[in-house]
């Protein structure tokens, strides 16, 4: 069997009084991508760097590639890649230069040798690489940073919320070329408060809260989990369309449909929506649409949403996972 690319028993990290990361255990195998999911304050950070041997665990063992981060550093430094939450480079530097330095570093040459295309032009850094790091654009900073974490071609790379502060079109970017990296063998480990990323990307996710892991599996095995859950949703019509009185939505009535757990209602995009989350969504809908043409509902804009890794956030903690 091959060995495990990360292995982390019982760790604990403290900060004088905040129990930033609270015994927490999980292995993560070469090859895949490994997500640390949680809002803000959730300690991913602090077990991201403990990984990266950056900071010394108070408590727990702590193995990256079979190795001991802080005691191996400079064995592993040259294996893995480090993408950091925040990092900043010297203004005046160019990117190539930045590239070319960083590579410097490493005794081991990357995949990309003195030609960086391969690497630049899927993180859509091509067109400026003679340009001065002050003036790039904070999503093409980032796009940098990520290329910098892979300059020597690391075995395993760690990358701390890499796509906050990118648009969309980024975004899939750098989605696209780390699912490509994966393809080659990298071993990749993230973390991201951004759900969507996480089911997107990751072939196992492990959901951190308050320095403790409420589970871990991959996205669709815990999504799975929930039993088959899903979204209802429909808009109320305007206000001022006033409908027949009678064909008012009886939306506190709603809770009362088979299998409904929870009725929310929104105002998006100036218009009030409706939100069952139902653990049947088929035996709900039917009794909705039944319901709803007896009493003479519109029901504008019906649809079904099948579950998220938001919805399993939801169900552990009874809170949003919203950033
Ligand atoms: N250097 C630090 N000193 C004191 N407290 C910290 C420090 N870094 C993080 N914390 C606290 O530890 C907890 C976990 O933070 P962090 O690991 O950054 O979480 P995340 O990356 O999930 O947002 C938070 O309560 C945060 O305020
Ligand atoms: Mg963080």
């Amino acid at each position: 069997m091959k060995a495990k690319a990360v292995v982390v028993r019982g760790l604990v990290k403290r900060y004088g009084r905040v129990k930033a990361v609270d015994g927490v255990s999980f292995e993560v195998e070469p090859g895949e991508i490994f997500g640390l999911l949680g809002p803000n304050g959730a300690g991913k950070t602090t077990t991201i760097e403990c990984l990266e041997g950056l900071r010394t665990p108070d408590r727990g063992t702590v193995r990256v590639l079979g190795l001991d981060p802080r005691r191996d550093r400079y064995e592993l430094c040259e294996r893995i890649g480090v993408q950091l939450q925040t990092t900043a480079l010297y203004d005046r530097i160019k990117v190539h230069e930045a590239l070319t330095l960083f590579a410097s570093l490493y005794r081991r040459r990357g995949p990309w040798g003195r030609r960086f295309e391969r690497l630049v032009e899927p993180l859509g850094l091509g067109s400026v690489l003679g340009r001065h790091y002050a003036a790039l654009s904070g999503g093409q900073k980032q796009r940098l940073h990520v290329a910098l974490a892979l300059v020597h071609g690391p075995e395993l790379v760690f990358l701390d919320e890499l796509t906050t502060g990118l648009d969309p079109q980024g975004r899939r970017a750098v989605w696209d070329f780390l699912l490509e990296l994966r393809g080659r063998g990298t071993t990749i480990f993230l973390t991201t408060h951004y759900m969507e990323e996480a089911e997107r990307l990751c072939d196992r996710v492990a959901i951190l809260d308050r320095g403790k892991l409420l589970a871990q599996g991959s996205p669709q095995e815990l999504i799975a989990r929930l039993g088959g859950e899903g979204r209802i949703v429909f808009s109320l019509p305007p206000r001022g369309a006033a409908p027949r009185a009678d064909a008012r939505v009886d939306v506190e009535g709603l809770k009362g449909l088979p299998a409904v757990r929870r009725v929310e209602r929104l105002v998006r995009d100036g218009r009030e929506t409706v939100v069952l989350y139902s653990e049947n969504p088929k035996a709900t809908l039917l009794a909705l649409v039944k319901r709803a043409e007896a009493a003479g509902w519109p029901l504008d804009d019906l649809h079904v949403q099948r579950a998220t890794l938001e919805d399993v956030f939801l169900a552990l903690t009874g809170r949003e996972l919203r950033p």
